[in-house]
């Protein structure tokens, strides 16, 4: 009997990434290659890379480096690094001269590619590299796609960024902003949802600027609109929002909509006006404020955001400003990061500041974050909630978990069989930022 071949994907990142991952699955699968049971036994193993953050390239490349061994043992296994830290300048050549047992590196552009790449190493067993310099390609519509997120389908709405934030290497990687055609949007999500997925996750680096680079009237709010006129039970979320382009409009879909989740992931990254001057964010503190100040009209909304610290020249005062708007915002939860200078971006110019302070910003930001999203859980215990049950919780036998409309995350003891069910949860307790409860029958 012949073996089937398999493979083994390794993805590093966002959601994008994460979506993208079941893309380069699709093809993977199309060509006969099964899911590995682990990294070792792969035929095939796929870095899908990110380089937002320095961390996140030297965790890449000390991945890569493990996989040489595997290679000594199975002489026809193929290694491939695609995605964004694959499109900066300079990688393909790095991979060439420092992990010389790399036999494919394709940009986030370029990994549709990857069967013709396969097809390329199998039959002349030659290094192939393919790194796209067209900014603006078209959309591929016709991407096979094998979805592994349970009850939750990711639809991208668009591709790029246009927005050019200082610090930021996502317009270099990921090309200019482009919208899909809210009929194939549209089309997928029912496609979707009658295949029977409960939750669909717009995705894009702005999806607030959804349509802007098209000549046909549509707008996010518009797109938002059209999905609540859907028929049935579901919910949707979206991400990433962009203070700049974000609006009345969206709030108001959000309110009157079953379908849309109360929920808005809306990045700050600073309380300072002159740090996001510096980051080219294009909005003040103030309009923020006044943002949140709307989105709060919607009934148990839950916001959170993303907040870098340490950024070029950023002092103390400026640092300050940002705590007191974490304190007067009282986000529902908060990623944050520590600034990472990357090559190519307007930041890198600019003076940086020390490590050890960005060390004690970030742990007292985390610090007053924890503390704030632990004042908001308790607030929680008591009530009842309706959860969308999505997956067992990996670490504790028994216990499954999902969410509310506006975000968090509910772990409850209950059968697995109610996964893609929506159930009425009465929340117990709170711990850190996972709320417990049982079922309310
Ligand atoms: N350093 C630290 N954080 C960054 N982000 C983007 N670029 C950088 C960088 N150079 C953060 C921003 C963004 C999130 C996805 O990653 O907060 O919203
Ligand atoms: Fe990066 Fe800014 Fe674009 Fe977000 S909006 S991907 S932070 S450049």
């Amino acid at each position: 009997m012949i073996k089937e071949k398999s493979y083994y994907i390794d993805t590093y990142g966002c959601q994008m990434n994460v979506h993208d991952s079941e893309k380069i699955a699709g093809i993977l699968k199309e060509k006969g290659y099964k899911p590995a049971d682990d990294i070792s036994q792969a035929d095939i193993i796929i870095f899908n890379t990110c380089c937002i953050r320095e961390t996140a390239e030297k965790k890449i490349f000390g991945s890569i480096g493990n996989t040489k061994k595997y290679k000594k043992v199975n002489k026809e296994l193929i290694i491939a690094v695609v995605g964004c830290m694959a499109q900066q300048e300079g990688i393909q050549e790095k991979i060439q001269k420092s992990y010389g047992f790399v036999d494919i590196v394709l940009g986030s552009l370029n990994f549709h590619n990857l069967s013709d790449a396969i097809d390329s190493v199998l039959t002349k067993r030659k290094f192939f590299a393919q790194i796209e310099k067209d900014a603006k390609p078209a959309i591929k519509e016709d991407m096979p796609i094998y979805r592994t997120s349970g009850v939750n389908a990711w639809v991208n709405i668009t591709y790029g960024c246009d927005n050019f934030c200082s610090y930021c290497i996502v317009p270099y990687v990921r090309g200019r902003e482009r919208s899909r055609s809210p009929q194939a949007v549209l089309d997928e999500i029912k496609r979707l949802l009658d295949e029977g997925y409960r939750e669909i996750t717009l995705l894009g680096q702005n999806v607030n600027s959804y349509c802007n680079d098209m000549d046909n009237n549509w707008n996010f709010a518009k797109l938002l609109e059209e999905i609540s006129k859907i028929n049935g039970k579901f919910r949707t979320r979206f991400m990433t929002s962009h203070p700049k382009d974000f609006n009345q409009e969206i709030v108001d879909i959000i309110k009157q909509s079953k379908n849309i989740c109360k929920s808005v992931h809306l990045p700050v990254q600073s309380g300072s006006n002159r740090i996001l001057k510096l980051m080219n964010r294009k909005y003040t503190r103030e309009h923020y404020l006044e943002l949140i100040d709307h989105i709060n009209t919607i009934p148990k909304v839950g916001i959170t955001t993303d907040i870098i610290v340490g950024f070029p020249t950023e002092t103390k005062e400026d640092f300050e400003d940002t705590l007191s708007l974490v304190e007067e915002v009282r986000f529902s939860n908060a990623f944050t990061f520590v600034y990472s200078k990357r090559s190519g971006t307007k930041a890198a110019e600019m003076p940086q500041i020390d490590k050890l302070t960005k060390k004690k910003r970030i742990m007292e930001l985390v610090a007053l974050q924890n503390k704030i999203t632990k004042e908001i859980s308790q607030d929680y215990i008591g009530k009842i909630e309706e959860i969308l049950v999505e997956d067992t919780n990996p670490k504790i036998k028994g216990v499954i978990c999902g969410r509310t409309d506006n975000g968090r995350l509910v772990n409850f003891y209950g059968d697995k069989k109610l996964i893609g069910e929506f159930v009425d949860i009465k929340i117990t307790s709170a711990k850190s930022s996972a709320l417990w409860g049982e079922l309310n029958v």
